[in-house]
């Protein structure tokens, strides 16, 4: 059977202000899609832009223009910075997509008359920034708990769904389904703080704005957005259209990853509409956590906003992916500073990875015009250098089954890290001056760049502009997961390339 992999971010808000903090959800889903490409799967990776909306509605209005005209102009930056970010997304849907619209009206009226939407009068406390209803209980000091804003009070007709109908059916879902929500401590949360307490149902529609889906039988109304925006999961598949072949190959959606403030939605209001739709519900929602600055947010009005772009340009993409993926321990928050971006480019790309690949290539140019043949001279020392490459692969493999990605790459800058020692080891320099040591050297050269092979194949997943850049300076294009299971891989007497400097060291 073809191994499928369907992974999802959240869709965004549509911003021309899009902070480091915003990258870490691409960041981390475009390693893993690269990652299970690297194993065989055939990958779909969805992300997109969530357009609808009281606030969008408002800030159009400040703007002068049409919510349409309004949501076009910016959700191009995302697509921008998408791209100068390398991710590799298969689909950018947007829920202003007509495809997308005629599937949520579908869907609404499907549950409508199924009886799991219903009208009534909604009176309640609603956060504007937020788009969040919120009971008195939730509130903290009277205050919206996700923002700290002021919440007001709103009384309209709305409808509703029931999810109050499908609580125990959840909790036995959750009961027998281990991996549905991870880390576990976003679980106990869930449980806890949300469905433990009892469920309320949930507020599906607006009547005080009109931008958003519009309720096909009931003109007053559209679609209240977080309906609106999960939905996008399987329209964007073509869920309910004339051409559901996507749907069908991909759905369930094997991963969810979303941000730690948003795991509510996803692993309550979400599967709770997928099973009133009978529909399979996803094997995992991963709840990641932030980027913060000196540990809290990132946010134009404190000051300590700049344009992601800005990073990219001073230091690369790949400093940039790096830090994010590598700065952020598995679930919990992780600080952003330009300081700490500059050691962690300075310490494990240049000085550990760039100067491995520089004093390698170098060494292969000076001592043997560029030509490396394994001649086979061992010596004990190598067999660590050796077994330590074979078993990178298994290790990283280990950490990507749990997404923990910060740990997969330690791994593999490990492997460098190693191959530096084994070049202080083995002193080729010394050998060098020995002609008797001539078939040695070739052997220690050879070792370190199929080890060099080895760690960036894995590296493809997370770094891929400078795996790119090793291949070429290795000259190989033996760069599949299947290539790195004997070590041995690489061709002897290829000639290498030139070498170039991968990673500049920053002067602070
Ligand atoms: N539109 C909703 C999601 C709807 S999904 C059906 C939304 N959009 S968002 O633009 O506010 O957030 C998009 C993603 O960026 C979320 O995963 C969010 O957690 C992430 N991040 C925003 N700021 C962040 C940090 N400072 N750090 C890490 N991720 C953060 O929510």
């Amino acid at each position: 059977m073809e191994k499928k992999f369907y992974l999802t971010t959240p869709i965004y808000y549509p911003s021309a202000n899009f902070h480091i903090g915003h990258c870490y959800t691409t960041i981390i889903a475009d390693a893993i899609a690269r990652y299970k490409r690297l194993c065989g799967y055939d990958v779909f990776y969805l992300t997109g832009s969530d357009e609808h909306g009281q606030k969008i509605q408002k800030k159009a209005e400040e703007a002068g223009v049409t919510p349409q005209k309004y949501v076009d102009d910016i959700v191009s930056n995302a697509k921008d910075l998408w791209e100068r970010l390398n991710i590799s997304y298969d689909k950018f849907i947007r829920t202003t997509d007509s495809e997308h619209v005629i599937c949520v009206q579908k869907i609404f009226e499907k549950l409508y008359k199924q009886g799991d939407i219903y009208k009534d009068e909604y009176k309640g406390l609603y956060c504007t920034p937020c788009e969040s209803f919120w009971t008195e209980s939730q509130l903290v000091d009277g205050k919206c708990p996700d923002c700290g804003r002021d919440v007001s009070e709103v009384s309209e007709e709305a409808y509703f769904f029931k999810l109050s109908k499908y609580q125990d059916k959840l909790v036995k879902f959750y009961e027998d389904n281990p991996n549905f929500i991870k880390p576990d401590s976003r679980k106990n949360e869930m449980i806890n703080n949300f469905i433990k307490p009892g469920l309320e149902d949930l507020c599906v529609s607006r009547t005080s704005f009109d931008w958003g889906v519009p309720v096909t039988f009931d003109d007053n109304h559209v679609v209240y957005v977080w309906l609106d925006a999960l939905t996008n999961y399987i329209s964007a598949l073509g869920y309910l259209s004339a051409d559901d072949s996507l749907f069908k190959k991909y759905w369930p959606c094997d991963l969810h990853i979303v941000g730690k403030e948003i795991v509510r939605f996803h692993t309550i209001i979400w599967p709770i509409i997928l099973m009133a739709l009978d529909l399979p519900l996803p094997k995992q929602v991963f709840g990641h956590g932030w980027l913060v600055i000196d540990g809290g947010k990132i946010s134009k009005s404190l000051g300590n906003y700049k344009d992601p772009r800005e990073y990219i340009d001073t230091y690369g993409v790949d400093a940039v992916r790096y830090f994010v993926l590598r700065e952020v321990p598995f679930g919990n928050d992780g600080n952003f500073s330009e300081e700490a971006l500059i050691t962690r480019t300075n310490g494990d790309l240049a000085n550990i990875l760039g100067n491995l690949v520089n004093r390698t290539i170098g060494m292969a140019n000076k001592y043997f015009d560029g030509v490396i043949e394994n001649r086979n001279v061992k010596e004990e020392v190598d067999d660590k250098l050796i077994s330590e490459a074979l078993e990178l692969r298994n290790k990283v493999d280990n950490y990507m089954a749990n997404n923990e990605v910060s740990k997969a790459l330690e791994a593999i800058i490990d492997l460098f890290r190693s191959s530096n020692k084994y070049i202080d080891e083995t002193m080729p320099w010394v050998l060098a001056k020995d002609a008797s040591k001539k078939d040695r050297l070739a052997t220690v050269l050879y070792n370190l760049i199929e080890t060099i092979r080895i760690g960036s194949v894995l590296l493809q997943a997370f770094l891929p502009d400078t795996s790119a850049k090793i291949f070429h300076q290795i000259n190989t294009d033996l760069t599949s997961f299947d290539s790195i299971t004997e070590f041995g891989g690489y061709v002897s007497a290829t000639k290498v390339n030139e070498a170039e400097v991968l990673f500049k060291r920053i002067e602070n």
